[in-house]
């Protein structure tokens, strides 16, 4: 169907982020189907991550509207290592704890296992990229919204936040077999700079100069 809706990329309001949740949990059914298989848990627990990311740093959350419905967004955080800090200053592993028992995310801690082995795997693998600290952790667009030049919209916007913060150099993980978005990255001057690997598989280590 052809529309005359125009495209907005600009920051997101908190009001949107169940819209990005469920986004998220759209575009990557193979990293859910991989850590949770048939028991993936609730919108809720994607959204408590996405609600997480956008308090830390709002400025750094960019999305793409079209006709009022969110078609797409970008996170692209200043610090990896702040967040973290900022994930156990602000207790937000007490809160998700207490909602995992709680049953809110509709899974057991026993259903987690997929996370935790993924994370080991991970950790384990050669890191020797851990002084690229400013990151490019997840852009994602509609399905059909792809191949309309949004995300290389939004990445643009995102890097120029990241620039005027400054950042120096950004670093990003993706799926060497993720076609479209290696494209993408190639064309902003992303390269790649090694490898490493979770359990799901090989990640592609990519870095631009800002
Ligand atoms: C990756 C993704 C964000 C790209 O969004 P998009 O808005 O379609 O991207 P663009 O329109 O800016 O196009 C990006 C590149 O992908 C290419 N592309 C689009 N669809 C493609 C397809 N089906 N097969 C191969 N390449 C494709 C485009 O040609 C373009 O490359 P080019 O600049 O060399 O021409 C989108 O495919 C997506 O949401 N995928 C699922 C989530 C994901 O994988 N995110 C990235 C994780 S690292």
């Amino acid at each position: 169907m052809v529309n005359d809706w125009v495209l907005e990329i600009g920051p997101a309001a908190e009001e949107e982020l169940p819209a990005v949740a469920s986004l998220f949990m759209e575009s990557f059914t193979e990293t859910f189907d991989h850590l949770f298989g048939s028991r993936w848990p609730a919108r809720r627990a994607s959204l408590d991550l996405f609600t997480f990311l956008y308090r830390v740093e709002p400025e750094r959350f960019v999305v793409a509207r079209e006709g009022g419905q969110i078609v797409g967004y970008a996170v692209t955080p200043r610090s990896i290592r702040y967040l973290w800090m900022q994930f156990l200053i602000r207790g937000y592993f007490l809160r998700w704890g207490w909602r995992l028992l709680n049953g809110d995310y509709g899974v057991r801690v026993f259903d987690l296992g997929g996370i935790f082995r993924n994370k080991l795997v991970f950790i384990r693998s050669p890191q020797n990229f851990r002084r690229h600290d400013a990151q490019v952790l997840s852009v994602a667009v509609a399905k059909e919204a792809r191949g309309r030049g949004v995300a290389a919209l939004m990445l643009d916007e995102g890097l120029k936040r990241l620039q005027a913060a400054g950042a120096r150099e950004v670093k990003l993980e993706v799926r060497p077999w993720n076609t479209p978005a290696c494209r993408l990255y190639r064309r902003f001057g992303f390269a790649e700079v090694g490898t490493t690997r979770d359990s799901q598989g090989e990640w592609a280590v990519m870095v631009k100069q800002l």
